[in-house]
């Protein structure tokens, strides 16, 4: 695989990165600053961080705000979101935050986020000043798309600059229904959110899930009905430990069925936007052509190593965390974690690329059931299903469930 981005660096200069610990550098490669994307300027873009009141979402949220994003803090516990937002405010930074409510084991949740998002969106540029990111802007373009002076302030909608699916559990039990919450959480949440989302993207715009290297010991199993078309997931492991390499094998399966359906040059987006005219994805409006697009979404999935998160909370209650002592410095720090996503979502030198698997900034090839083009269809359409809503297009807020 080609690397991408090879020079060694300094690490993200947040405050866990000074601690960073010499042991970690082992086996972590900190990104360069400058043209490889950690230094450049996220002015104005609106970006969506879920999971953001701690862990790595909160070291991603930080270094979008660094570099001058107004970062939406994506979160389902609002106390605990605004005191990371307090304390990220607190520290001078170029950008700034807003904390929403969206919890990722609820639809209803999703869709009530979406809505707020859709109205916070089509505000006028002159109330927001600079941040509105304006139409077709992209990852690092100029962004503000701005009044002239003597304009009038008029309607001029905005868009999801960047989508950082970060939220996710390792080791919870399952649902009273017997439902594997690792799925529902790492994986149909996000794909809902997701898909919901995409009518609010433009060209350019980016799409980061954070998924792992242990992608590439899950496995997934569509039952079929007897024509042979995926109807489900099959639920054939119920150890937690198989369940999270499942989801987030899901992860990179959806961001290359995201990539095959909205990335750059995507022949199936063509012929959607030229069959429906409108309503698919990031094809929805009648002024939006894909011409005006001018080619798609990035899509990227990550993964940020083993990081020193509290994600272990559920199998390692506070008493007993101690029993990570041991392993401590084999691991990254959350900023360490976060550079790849930081990476994803902003470098210029993924602008164009459908690179699928990133990790320590490098295109790495993920597992095979990863790149299986017909499991990545069979998954997107399974999971619409799952979640009541069509495999194609959809208006925000109009879902079954
Ligand atoms: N840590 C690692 O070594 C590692 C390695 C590879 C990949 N990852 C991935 O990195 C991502 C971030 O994990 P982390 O290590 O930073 O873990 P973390 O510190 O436990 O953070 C997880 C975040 O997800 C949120 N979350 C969980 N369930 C949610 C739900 N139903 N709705 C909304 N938010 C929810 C949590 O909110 P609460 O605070 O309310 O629980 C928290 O903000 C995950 O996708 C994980 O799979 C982590």
């Amino acid at each position: 695989m080609k690397p991408l981005a090879q020079t060694p660096a300094k690490a993200e200069s947040d405050t866990d990165a000074s601690t960073a610990r010499a042991a970690g550098d082992i086996v972590h490669h900190p990104i360069a600053s400058g043209p490889l994307g950690l230094d450049t300027s996220m002015k104005g873009k609106y970006c969506i961080v879920t999971g953001s009141n701690c862990g790595i979402g909160l070291q991603v949220a930080r270094g979008l705000m660094r570099r001058g994003a107004h970062v939406i803090m994506a979160c389902r516990n609002m106390t605990a979101c605004e005191q990371a937002a307090a304390v990220l405010r607190g520290e001078g930074l170029s950008g700034s935050c807003a904390c929403r409510v969206v919890d990722l084991e609820n639809p209803s949740s999703i869709r009530a986020f979406v809505s707020q998002q859709a109205q916070e969106l089509a505000v006028s540029t002159d109330s927001v000043g600079n941040s509105g990111s304006g139409r077709a802007s992209g990852v690092g373009g100029d962004g503000a798309a701005g009044l002239r002076g003597g304009q009038q302030p008029q309607q001029a909608r905005r868009y999801v600059d960047v989508l950082v699916n970060n939220a996710g559990v390792m080791g919870v039990p399952p649902a009273s229904d017997g439902s594997d919450r690792h799925l529902t959480t790492n994986h149909l949440g996000p794909y809902l959110l997701t898909r919901l989302l995409l009518p609010h993207m433009t060209h350019g715009s980016r799409i980061i899930n954070v998924a792992s290297r242990v992608h590439y010991t899950g496995s997934l199993s569509l039952v079929s009905d007897p024509n042979g078309r995926a109807e489900t997931i099959r639920n054939d492991t119920h150890h937690w430990f198989w369940q999270y390499c499942r989801s987030k094998l899901c992860n990179v399966l959806f961001t290359a069925e995201l990539q095959r359906r909205y990335g750059y040059e995507s022949p199936f987006a063509l012929t959607a936007f030229r069959s429906s005219g409108s309503g698919v994805g990031v094809g929805i409006g009648s002024s939006r052509t894909l011409e005006g697009i001018g080619g798609g979404i990035g899509a990227h999935a990550v993964s940020p190593g083993l990081v020193d998160t509290g994600i272990l909370r559920y199998l390692l209650p506070g008493q007993l965390q101690w029993l990570l002592a041991p392993l401590r410095p084999l691991f990254r720090t959350p900023a360490q974690g976060a550079e790849v996503v930081l990476y994803a979502a902003s470098s210029p030198e993924l602008q164009g690329r459908n690179t699928l698997f990133l990790h320590d900034c490098r295109e790495k090839q993920p597992s095979a059931a990863a790149r299986d083009p017909r499991l990545a269809a069979d998954l997107w359409r399974v999971s619409a299903a799952l979640l009541g809503m069509p495999e194609e297009g959809e208006e925000p807020g109009k879902g079954s469930r």
